[in-house]
This record gives C-alpha cells, sequence and structure tokens, in this order.
C-alpha cells in the first residue's frame, strides 16, 4: 500500500478523501464490535476507526497492540460535536478503515511511547531507538536537521566553500585530551581525533580558499556535562582578511536567518550586545552571563572593607573581594534551612560559606545583621540596590571562587523564583577583548585562553617579548553568548611565524616541542599566510536551546551518557586479543575484566 499522506497531517481539508497511511499503534481501545486506534508517525497522530462494517479490518485491528506497525486504506470523516480533539492537529477527524494490514508486530516497549513518560535517562538510551519516537525526540532532531540547512544556505550565499579536514589527524597540544586511534601499520603510533579543525582551516586559508565552512565533528576527551559530550559538532567557518567586526557582523547575519528559519525569531543584529571580558566578569561572574536574569552581582569590597564582619574585612585584608547579589523579592521564599542548601551548593567551587541578609521593613535580618549598624546597613543596601523583601547574598574571599559562585546562585535563584525575563526570549551577546592566557589550576600552569593560534590585541603584542609579562595581554577573541550558553567561539589568528614563535614560548613551549608539535604549522606561516580569522558555534548547544532543551543529549541521536559510554551499543567495550596484537597493543586483563 503506497501512503497518501503522513498519519499527523490529516485534517478537516481530508474530509470524505480516502487516505492510505502507515505508521505505529500508539494506544487502541477495544469495545468489541468498535475499536478506535491512535496511529502515530513522525508527524503526529490521527485516529483510526474499525467497525463492524468492515470485518477483515476489524479483525485486524483486534489482533494489534502498542507499537506494531500498520498500514490502512480509509475514508476520513468528521468527528462527531463533543469528541473533537484540539490538542492534536488531527483531532477534528478520524479515519474510518477500510482496509488494514499489519506490516510488523512487536513487543511490549520497555517503557510507554510519550513524553514525559516515567523512565530512566539510561533505559532510554539503552532502547534509545524507542526513545526517540517519541515526538519531543523527533521535533528536536528536526531542529537540528534544521538549523544545518540553514546554516549552509547561509554559507553558501555569502561565497562559503565547504572543505572536510581529517578526522585521522595528528595529536597536538591545543586544550583538551585526545581521543587517540592506533595504528595498524606503524605500531606505537597514534592518529589523534581532532579537537576542532583550527589548524586545518587556517591551513586553508593559506591555500588561498578565503572562507571555508564546515559541519564539523570535533572530540575531546574531557570530563561531561550537560552541555559537554566527548564527540561534538560545530559550525565551522574561516575567513581571510577580515576584522574582528567584520566577522562578527557577518556571524550576526547568520544567527540572525538561522533564528528566524528555526524558531521564526526576528533577531536585530544590533540587539546582539558586546561586553568586554571583564565587564561580564564584574557584572555577572562569569564569560557566558545570562542576560535575561534582572539583576547582578555588586562588588562591595570598598564598602565593607573596615566592617564589623570579620569574614568581610578579613577577605579584603587578604586580597579578596566581597561581592553581593540581592535576589528581589526572595526574602520570604528561603527559609533559613533552604540558605543553608544553596551554600551547600556553592562549596564546589571553593565557596567556604555563604552570609546572607534579608531586607525587611524593620531593617535587615539575619544571623550576621548585628555586625551592620544603621549607617553600615544602609551602605549595604545602597551599593547592592536592595529593596525590602530581597535577599541579600553575600560572597567573600578569593575572585574567582566569589564569582563562580555568585554566578550559580544568581541563575539558581532566578530559576527558583521564576525572575527570568522573557520579554526577549533569546539574549545574545558578544563577549570581546579576552585575556590571551588564563591560569589553569587543572594543569598548574598558565595556557592560552582561547588557543595558542589567538592573535594578541595589536597594542599589547610587546607583551610576547621577552622580559616583558605576557599574561597582560589581550587577545582578538570573542564569544558568541545565547541565555547564558556559550553558543561559539572564535578569533583572529596569528599569522606570522614571528608572534607565532613568541606565543609558544610563552606557553612554555621550547623552540624544539613547537618544532615537534606544530612545525608544519610554523613553516607554512613562512609561505606567504594571509591575515585571517573566523569562529565555530557548538551545533548541540544552539540545537539545544532552540529545541527548548536544557541537555545536549536531548538533541543527539545517540549520545554519550555522563560515563562516557553509549548504553545501547555498550560502547566502548574491549576488543579482541587478536586485534590488539595486530595494532601493537596489549591490555591489561585487570582493565578489561571491569
Ligand atoms: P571552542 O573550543 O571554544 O573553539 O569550541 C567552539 C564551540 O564548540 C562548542 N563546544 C562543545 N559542545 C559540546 N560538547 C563539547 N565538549 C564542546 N566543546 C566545545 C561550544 C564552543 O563555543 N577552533 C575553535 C573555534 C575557532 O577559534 O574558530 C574552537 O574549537 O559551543
Ligand atoms: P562564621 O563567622 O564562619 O560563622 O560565618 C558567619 C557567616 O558568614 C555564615 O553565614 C557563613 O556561611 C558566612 N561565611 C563564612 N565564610 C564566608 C565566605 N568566604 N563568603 C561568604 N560568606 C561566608
Amino acid at each position: 500500500m503506497e501512503r497518501t499522506t503522513y498519519a499527523g497531517l490529516v485534517d478537516e481539508k481530508y474530509i470524505g478523501q480516502t487516505v492510505k497511511l502507515a505508521g505505529w499503534v500508539q494506544k487502541r481501545r477495544n469495545f468489541g464490535e468498535l475499536v478506535f486506534v491512535d496511529l502515530r508517525d513522525r508527524e503526529g497522530i490521527v485516529q483510526l476507526t474499525f467497525s463492524a462494517d468492515q470485518e477483515a479490518a476489524l479483525e485486524i485491528a483486534q489482533k494489534v497492540r502498542n507499537e506494531y506497525v500498520i498500514a490502512i486504506e480509509g475514508e476520513v470523516v468528521a468527528r462527531a460535536e463533543g469528541q473533537r480533539n484540539e490538542k492534536i492537529k488531527s483531532g477534528g477527524i478520524e479515519v474510518k478503515v477500510t482496509k488494514a494490514e499489519i506490516l510488523a508486530d512487536s513487543k511490549t516497549p520497555v517503557f510507554d511511547i510519550e513524553d514525559n513518560v516515567n523512565a530512566g535517562e539510561e533505559l532510554k538510551l539503552q532502547y534509545r531507538y524507542l526513545d526517540l519516537r517519541r515526538p519531543q525526540m523527533q521535533h528536536n532532531l528536526r531542529v537540528r536537521s534544521k538549523i544545518m540547512s540553514s546554516a549552509y544556505r547561509f554559507m553558501e550565499e555569502h561565497g562559503f566553500i565547504n572543505i572536510e579536514t581529517p578526522y585521522l589527524a595528528k595529536s597536538t597540544p591545543e586544550g583538551a585530551r585526545d581521543y587517540l586511534v592506533p595504528s595498524r601499520i606503524y605500531p606505537g603510533s597514534f592518529y589523534a581525533l581532532p579537537q576542532s579543525p583550527q589548524l586545518f582551516k587556517q591551513l586553508l586559508m593559506g591555500a588561498g580558499f578565503d572562507r571555508y565552512f564546515q559541519i564539523a565533528r570535533c572530540f575531546r576527551d574531557e570530563d561531561l556535562r550537560g552541555d559537554r559530550q566527548p564527540e561534538f559538532t560545530q559550525l565551522d567557518l574561516e575567513t581571510s582578511f577580515l576584522s574582528a567586526p567584520e566577522i562578527q557582523d557577518l556571524v550576526a547575519h547568520w544567527v540572525q536567518q538561522i533564528m528566524k528559519d528555526v524558531v521564526n525569531y526576528d533577531l536585530k543584529v544590533e540587539d546582539i550586545e558586546r561586553l568586554t571580558w571583564q565587564e561580564s566578569m564584574d557584572r555577572f561572574g562569569t564569560d557566558k552571563p545570562d542576560l535575561r536574569i534582572p539583576f547582578e552581582i555588586k562588588d562591595l569590597s570598598d564598602v565593607v572593607k573596615d566592617s564589623d564582619f570579620g569574614v568581610f574585612k578579613n577577605a579584603v585584608k587578604d586580597g579578596g573581594v566581597v561581592k553581593a547579589l540581592a535576589v528581589p523579592g526572595a526574602a520570604d521564599h528561603y527559609s533559613r534551612k533552604e540558605i543553608d542548601k544553596l551554600g551547600q551548593y556553592i562549596e564546589r567551587f571553593g565557596a567556604k560559606g555563604l552570609a546572607w541578609l534579608k531586607v525587611e521593613e524593620e531593617g535587615l535580618k539575619g544571623p550576621i545583621a548585628k555586625f551592620f549598624d544603621e549607617k553600615a546597613a544602609s551602605e549595604l543596601m545602597e551599593a547592592t540596590g536592595a529593596k525590602v523583601g530581597d535577599l541579600m547574598l553575600f560572597g567573600a574571599g578569593r575572585a574567582d571562587i566569589v564569582a563562580a559562585s555568585l554566578d550559580a546562585l544568581r541563575r539558581l535563584t532566578a530559576k527558583e523564583l521564576n525572575l527570568i525575563d522573557q520579554t526577549t526570549p533569546w539574549r545574545f551577546a558578544w563577549i570581546v577583548d579576552w585575556p590571551l592566557f588564563e591560569y589553569s589550576e587543572d594543569f598548574d600552569r598558565w595556557i592560552a585562553a582561547h588557543h595558542p593560534f589567538t592573535m594578541p590585541n595589536e597594542e599589547d603584542l610587546h607583551y610576547l617579548n621577552e622580559g616583558e609579562d605576557p599574561h597582560k595581554a589581550h587577545a582578538q577573541s570573542y564569544d558568541l553568548v545565547l541565555n547564558g550558553y556559550e553558543l561559539g567561539s572564535g578569533s583572529i589568528r596569528i599569522h606570522r611565524m614571528d608572534i607565532q614563535e613568541k606565543m609558544l614560548r610563552a606557553l612554555d613551549f621550547t623552540p624544539e616541542q613547537a618544532q615537534e608539535a606544530f612545525g608544519f604549522l610554523l613553516e607554512a606561516m613562512e609561505y606567504g599566510f594571509p591575515p585571517m580569522g573566523g569562529i565555530a558555534l557548538g551545533l548541540d548547544r544552539l540545537a539545544m536551546l532552540l529545541a527548548g532543551q536544557d541537555n545536549i543529549r536531548e538533541v543527539i541521536a545517540f549520545p554519550k551518557n555522563s560515563k562516557a559510554t553509549e548504553p545501547m551499543t555498550e560502547a566502548p567495550t574491549p576488543v579482541d586479543a587478536k586485534q590488539l596484537a595486530e595494532l601493537g597493543l596489549e591490555a591489561d586483563p585487570e582493565d578489561t575484566k571491569k
């Protein structure tokens, strides 16, 4: 039976017509002489009716169970008044079935195929092909597909050339840990799966392509979170001869088109805010601020440096900071116990405590209120902008710990109190003027804040000279932030070997190490490299946001779980000793048992 349309698309327009449909049985209600079946396909659900006047069809209907695959032919009729279902597109009609056929039967699914089903994520990932039948998942992957089509179309129209770069590449110390692929032909040698196409796209600019685009898979062996996967996809571009503002303008128009095509949102390019990195850190404690949240972090270090409250005074004395949030209307919302929970929540960032004050008609209330006389209290209120009914939350100590803690509390309290301003649902921002380097606690040394090929600001180039402090330099890099997520990251690149060598030296590469890791790039720069810059947007994150999800696993067909395994196929798995031997490798039997 050849289908005439999708089940989910049949509506009043079809009344009186004969349709042929195929799909899955969502639900069956059996009244003996009359059977109702909800038929589901990728577009939605339509109600089928089987009755005694079509005996053969009715017999089939008696046999079907949930998730059977069936094909039917029937006539579209209007539903009786009072039996309409306004929730679905096809709710005004039903299909009176004249012919039916079972194409495949099904075991009882391990969970019901519906959104908000009560099944653990692990089970859903193990039976991902069932999970993906849910309407939300069908929607999510289509959002993702639409983003890709829209992105390609814009790139095509703006003269970008699609070029694929290798997945079997060279291990280069770019940032994260590499996924390695052993070479059979050269035992003991390894390819690395690319963390991004960064070096290749720079070389393509060197090759004169001028505008490169790729939807590229990237691989990073790092700790996973809700917005991170070990393999993820970038919308990756690179251009020659454009300045940073020109690239940002191009990207803004690109994103504008995607927002229109995918969620029918009219983004005004001039509404994309621009913050320097410093301003973002000062006001929001993060380099990816959620600008929909209508309250900001205030620096109180000056106000409290002589405070009677030892925690505050000592924090400033020891070279730290004291900062605060005044969460609007939160005083009544949080009990003492709940505030203690907030305090526990920020321990993960190294916070030693969470001082707080409630602003009431009579004045400040809370265990530390006694340290603030009337004058000190009004200074606090003025500096934080707090009003009666607000809850002040304080961070005192090392600037980075305070920033991370108050950023987290700002996001959490805004969510819990429903304070996220939805008048502009999509708040984009460019974060610019980044430090060139950042200190990594993990590696216990300075690393490139973006990557080692990022061009310093023109006026900061001298900081890379010997004898100067390179960590003072800022970079020509820019991040695109959307609703509190880092959507993309880019920069102008170093295109001159002398600057690149200085940069690598500042990162503590000896000339020999630099040669070994990036010799091919340094050499290429000696053959006429154009000025260049680009960006990569995280497709998974963009799809997550545009599909209204809060985890990127929801927009990836077959993602890894938070333990970096894939529950359906159970990857990664041990392999044959023979396979290993061919690669010149050996696994520890203790490891493979686990
Ligand atoms: P960066 O490393 O910042 O830049 O990555 C660019 C964007 O990719 C997304 N992203 C991720 N998404 C999911 N899971 C991950 N583990 C993950 N890591 C990154 C983010 C991020 O903003 N070559 C440079 C780009 C450039 O300079 O052109 C790069 O890879 O959305
Ligand atoms: P203490 O004097 O240690 O009993 O702390 C008094 C109050 O200050 C408690 O509410 C603590 O949670 C809070 N507090 C302690 N250390 C800090 C800190 N580094 N930042 C913010 N509040 C703190």
